[in-house]
């Protein structure tokens, strides 16, 4: 497999399906999109309020042939134009993960093409870089999604090293447990965040994680319960209102939001002063959100900071996030034989 050149201009196609977005993309040199197809779940999940494992994976093994039949069209290429297949590897639910890295095994082998396996977490830091008009590297890069919330030391796109986690819950999953509590439905995050815009986030005030001195890290499962004992009255053993019964919450949404932003944007400065670097790249979907985008930029410009984050449709699970690391992987020789494995973690 390593015998395959990896010319500057190579066509990737990468292949999405770790949680719930079936996606196919096709990306020339590492950075030229040629198309980006995302199927998404979320109208089969949100009647749970969360992602079904089960559901999800039957739901991949549905779409995932059309999704790349419809990548590769709009692209204007068949599977003879492709140079490669890169394929989220890991980390994600592990009948999903398997969905896509079986059908990025079975173009490979019928192809005889490259197969570039990806870290999903890796690809959401390598996405905020594509629209970077310099390289941001060495950086420090805050991944903020439904499953994942961490903090990385990114030498370059191939070299990342963990800094910082949760302890508990990811932001995403925090928002969209607090929009099941409010009744904003699923997703959380842009719902919780479309009504924050109508409350006033001072009247009521949630409280922040602050890790040890010196240390990093996150926790929000603290925060969720705060929010919770609230809308109680402050008696935890009280019946949780229903949504339409609950007068403040709006301010709710607003105080949620500013507490979790608090919380991400001091981290990730922290962790730029302890690592003494001054460029920080955000992915994952929660940094489609309107205040963290706001309060990370201007605070980390008011410390000499440059903050940069993805478009929204790249913040979000992708393919072209994909594609484009499995470009970089694909130049460094990292691909994989077929004995490759879907890694749930
Ligand atoms: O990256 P992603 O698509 O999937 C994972 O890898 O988890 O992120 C989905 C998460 C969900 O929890 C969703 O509520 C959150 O991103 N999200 C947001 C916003 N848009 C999506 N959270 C806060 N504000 C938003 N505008
Ligand atoms: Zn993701």
């Amino acid at each position: 497999m390593t015998s395959h050149p990896a010319p500057s201009e190579a066509l990737v196609l990468g292949i999405e399906s770790s949680c719930d977005e079936t996606a196919a993309a096709v990306v020339r040199g590492g950075l030229e999109v040629l198309s980006s197809k995302v199927h998404s779940q979320i109208d089969e999940h949100a009647v749970y309020g969360g992602v079904v494992p089960e559901i999800a994976g039957r739901s991949h093994l549905r779409k995932i042939l059309p999704v790349v039949d419809a990548a590769l069209e709009e692209a204007g290429l068949g599977l003879d134009g492709i140079d490669a297949v890169a394929v989220t590897q890991r980390p994600g639910l592990i009948g999903s993960l398997l969905v896509g890295v079986s059908v990025a095994k079975a173009l490979a082998f019928t192809r005889g093409l490259p197969l570039v396996p990806v870290h999903h977490i890796e690809a959401h830091v390598h996405s905020a870089s594509m629209e970077c008009e310099e390289r941001p590297w060495p950086c420090v890069a805050l991944v903020v999604s439904g499953g994942h919330t961490a903090l990385y030391r990114a030498e370059s796109p191939l070299a990342m090293s963990r800094l910082a986690t949760t302890l508990d819950d990811a932001a995403g999953e925090a928002f969209d447990k607090v929009s099941w509590l409010l009744g904003c439905g699923y997703p959380g995050g842009p719902a919780v965040s479309a009504l924050a815009r109508e409350g006033d986030a001072t009247r009521v005030r949630f409280p922040r994680y602050r890790p040890q001195k010196g240390e990093l890290g996150f926790s929000f499962s603290g925060l969720k319960t705060a929010v919770l004992y609230h809308l109680r009255g402050g008696d935890a053993l009280a019946a949780t209102p229903e949504p339409e019964a609950i007068e403040d919450r709006a301010d709710v949404a607003a105080a949620f939001e500013a507490a979790v932003v608090d919380v991400l944007v001091e981290q990730t400065l922290q962790a730029c002063r302890q690592e003494g670097l001054e460029r920080v790249l955000v992915g994952g979907g929660v940094a489609c959100n309107g205040r963290l985008r706001r309060e990370l930029g201007e605070r980390a410009a008011a410390a000499g900071i440059e903050a940069s984050f993805p478009s929204p449709a790249y913040c979000t699970d992708n393919a072209v996030m994909i594609a484009g690391l499995g470009f970089e992987l694909l130049r460094a020789g990292r691909v994989a034989g077929l004995e490759l494995d879907a890694l749930a973690r």
